[in-house]
Order: structure tokens, then sequence, then C-alpha cells
């Protein structure tokens, strides 16, 4: 089988549709989303219904459980904050019930989906290092592979005799006795200093994972995000992927 995996559209819809035209383009069985689909952007509304349209399996992201309640946005920055609240005013009770209706995290195969850390899921930690790794690793049990997203940043980590960092990657081949952890990066807002949108491609059959590039109208997202009235620095970030 071959999947697509994205994570962390946040309501950039330019994003979300280069994102899935080069999914489309590319070819696979299955297209699996690891939250975060709204939040800091300004076209929650559009996004949500590409995810309900386009993705076979979805999990919940912070954002996503901020705009219903279930997250306390007190812990967020001022920025996401006030986006968050933006967002919930542009949503009906359609898109709430969709994003209530989202579990923590979904298995399928030898996968296990999630939004931010096997370790307490609903406690948002992030994976950033071994260490961290360790403890999401431990609740794998006999997957093969744990899909993550959170940071904006893709990193893999493999375990075999010992815990890895790989670091980031362009295409990653899966020792088959080993597991993994993959963060496949950010389609509406990348954090590595690369403002292309970022998604992976995953080869079950072969056991690979091929991280994705994509360009998109960055500038219309801008322009989007300052018309409505949100924070200038949501609009400055996409620009640098910071
Ligand atoms: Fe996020």
């Amino acid at each position: 089988m071959r999947y697509a995996v994205i994570s962390d559209i946040h309501s950039n819809e330019e994003a979300a549709y280069a994102v899935f035209n080069d999914i489309e383009e590319t070819g696979v069985d299955e297209i699996l989303c690891l939250g975060d689909i709204v939040g800091y952007g300004a076209s929650p509304k559009a996004c949500l219904d590409l995810v309900r349209e386009k993705c076979n399996l979805v999990v919940v992201g912070n954002h996503d459980h901020a705009v219903i309640g279930l997250t306390n946005k007190e812990y967020f920055n001022l920025s996401a904050k006030k986006a968050v609240e933006w967002t919930a005013k542009q949503l009906d009770k359609t898109d709430l019930d969709y994003m209530s209706s989202l579990p923590l995290l979904t298995e399928k195969e030898h996968m296990i989906l999630t939004h931010a850390s096997l370790h307490k899921p609903g406690d948002w930690g992030y994976i950033l290092d071994e260490y961290d790794a360790d403890s999401s690793f431990c609740r794998m049990g006999e997957s093969s592979v744990c899909f993550v997203g959170h940071s904006h940043v893709p990193l893999a980590f493999e375990a075999g005799k010992f815990i890895r960092c790989i670091g980031s990657y362009s295409q990653i081949l899966m020792n088959p006795k080993y597991h993994y952890i993959i963060n496949v990066g950010s389609v509406g807002q990348p954090r590595d200093g690369v403002w292309l949108s970022a998604y992976a491609l995953y080869d079950s059959d072969k056991n690979e994972v091929e991280l994705r590039r994509i360009p998109y109208d960055v500038k219309t997202a801008q322009k989007k995000i300052l018309d409505q009235g949100l924070p200038e620095f949501l609009a400055e970030r996409i620009e640098y992927g910071r």
C-alpha cells in the first residue's frame, strides 16, 4: 500500500491544495492526516472540508482540541491563542462535531498515527530527541512505525539495538526488524527554515518513506491572514518556514 501522511495544515488552504494536488499526481491508496487541521491560518473551514473529503484516517491535534474547548488555550502563546479564538467563531456545529469525533490516536495495519506523542497523547508532548522517542517506542507494541506531527519539523528515529535519531530526512529505507517514529513535518506552517509544505509518502511494501516538499502560493495565504486581522507574525513566519 502507498500512503500519503500529512499533518499540521493549520488553516492554510493554499498549502493544502498544493499538497493534495501533488498527492493526486503521485497516486496513493490512502491519505492519513495527523491533526492540527486548524489554527494559525485564515481558512479553517476550507481546510476542514478538504480533509473530510480526501483523508481516509484523521486524528485530532492540540489546536483542533483547543478550538472545541478540550485543551486549555491558556497554555498557548498569544498569537496561537488569538487564532484559536478567531477560528472557533468561523466554524459551525458540523465542523465542531467533526473535530470532536476525531481520536487522539488510531492504528492501521502495523502503523500508529497520533499528533504529538504516544506518551499521554492528550498532554501533547514533543518528540525531539532519543529520550522523548524512548517513551513512545515503549508504547508501540507490535507496530513497526508511528507517524507524528506537532513540532512542524521533519525528523525520524529508529529503534534497533538502540534508539538512534536519524535526523531530518529525504528518504528512509526501513529495516523490517526495527521500529520507527517519523515526524512528517507540516503542510501549512513548516518550521525547519524551509517555507515549502512538507508531507511524507510511505510505501508499506517497499518499507520506504519519502519526504516531499511542495511550493504553494504563500503570498495569498499571508494576505488572507492579514485581511482577517490575525497576528502579523503568523503571516510573516510562513514565508521563512519559522
Ligand atoms: Fe501544529
